[in-house]
């Protein structure tokens, strides 16, 4: 069997050496590998780090992966995780391992940083319009018959750059209809229009009609009977784009794809279509941040909030206690994740971080924790927001409940 994702460069990540490239990690690991970290198992002692830090949590991985594939089992979907949450090819790798059918990116630069590492099976959930990256899709696609890419589309001027772009292609690129929301992103907002790029991407010899797509949060993560309402609303346009268009499609099987990490069970129920005209239907689900979960959004919205656990901290270090109630870390913009909400400290339920800097946050400390939060002292923060904490680290310690390095992930942003 074709492996998914080659294991043998994904464990090659092991041989990079550790130095001040890394930022964080304790010095006395440099001129040592990360898998010689990883074997001699140290445990990361905050004194030695530089910090801030940002770790995973071993057990909530193995749990995450676990729980999300079984979920995906009982309820037919397949799962193709976003891969620009993590743009770590060891943690796609166990994703995989764990049943993943393909990985889902925003962009080509993502999708050729996953090809490096020998993938295969990619949902670019994008309409692709440069004709640069479609050449190079159309590359791949001539030269390598086990290499699988479908992409997005939503007007009939897409479906014209596309064809043009893609002249001397020899297989044809698989696109399905992308449905927007209104007032929300990129997506054929009126049935009618998607019927008619339907018929011109079917009709296009460079392109071949797979499926159905949309972006359910594109407006946000509401998860009130009314936003649900909405949701519901939504998909059930994507439900009759793939009834409708059942004789359009140009596969055995067609491709029905929606769901971050808010709205997949919502997916999974009204996507779940079984058969078109005699065609399975595949539903496909795009969560990326179930895998880290987090103490924020997604430990709000989640479908699986019971089950899932968070695997994503960041350590920082009180540096400044200029006002009784005000802490000032070494934590800042450039180390975690402000889109969505401010970092959570861990230990201390009555504190809040209330602002950001680049490199400075600033801790209103409840009443009865003031005593305990003093200059030097370390405290652990959860994140809200997987995707926006790690595209700031490079190399990443998974720690176990002794917090022991079991591992170090590499990111590629
Ligand atoms: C098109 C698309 N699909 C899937 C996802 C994954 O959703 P999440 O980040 O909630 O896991 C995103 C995230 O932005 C997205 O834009």
């Amino acid at each position: 069997m074709v492996e998914p994702i080659n294991a043998a460069a994904v464990g090659a990540l092991a041989d990079e050496p550790l130095d001040w490239r890394f930022k964080g990690l304790p010095a006395s690991w440099w001129g040592r590998t990360a898998g010689q970290i990883s074997s001699a198992a140290p445990k990361l002692v905050r004194e030695e780090a530089a910090g801030p830090v940002c770790v995973l949590r071993a057990g909530a991985l193995s749990h995450n992966l676990a729980t999300m594939a079984g979920w995906c089992r009982d309820r037919g979907v397949e799962l193709a995780p976003h891969g620009k949450t993590h743009m770590a090819p060891q943690l796609l790798r166990r994703q995989f391992e764990s049943g993943a059918s393909a990985v889902t990116v925003a962009t080509i630069s993502q999708a050729r940083t996953y090809r490096a590492f020998g993938v295969r099976d990619f949902i670019v959930a994008n309409e692709l319009v440069d004709a640069a990256g479609l050449r190079w899709v159309a590359s791949e696609c001539d030269a390598d018959p086990e290499f699988r890419l479908m992409c997005w589309v939503d007007s009939v001027a897409g479906v014209q750059q596309m064809a043009i772009a893609l002249q001397g292609a020899v297989r044809p690129v698989d696109v399905c209809v992308e449905i927007g929301l209104p007032g929300g992103r990129t997506g054929v907002r009126e049935a009618a229009a998607v019927d008619e790029v339907a018929r011109a991407a079917a009709e296009c010899p460079a392109l071949r009609l797979v499926g159905v797509a949309g972006y359910e949060a594109a407006l946000g993560h509401d998860i009130s009977p009314d936003g649900l309402a909405r949701i519901t609303a939504y998909l059930l346009q994507l439900r009759s784009a793939v009834e409708r268009l059942a004789d359009m499609f140009e596969t055995d099987s067609v491709v029905a794809t929606a769901g971050g990490s808010t709205y997949f069970d919502a997916v999974a129920d009204v996507l779940s279509i079984g058969s078109v005209g005699g065609r399975q239907v595949r539903t496909i689900v795009r969560s990326g941040c179930y895998l880290t979960h987090d103490h924020g959004l997604y430990a709000r919205t989640s479908p699986l909030r019971e089950g899932l656990r968070p695997a994503l901290e960041v350590w920082a270090q009180v540096m400044s206690r200029p006002e009784q109630d005000l802490a000032l870390l070494t934590m800042g913009r450039r180390d975690v994740s402000f889109d969505q909400d401010m970092p959570v400290p861990l230990e201390l339920p009555d504190s809040r971080v209330t602002k950001l800097n680049d490199q400075h946050a600033y801790l209103m400390i409840g009443p009865d924790q003031q005593a305990a939060v003093k200059v030097g002292s370390w405290l652990r923060f959860g994140i809200s927001h997987p995707c926006t904490t790690f595209d700031k680290w490079q190399m990443i310690p998974v720690l176990d409940d002794d917090d022991r390095v079991v591992d170090l992930i590499r990111t590629f942003f």
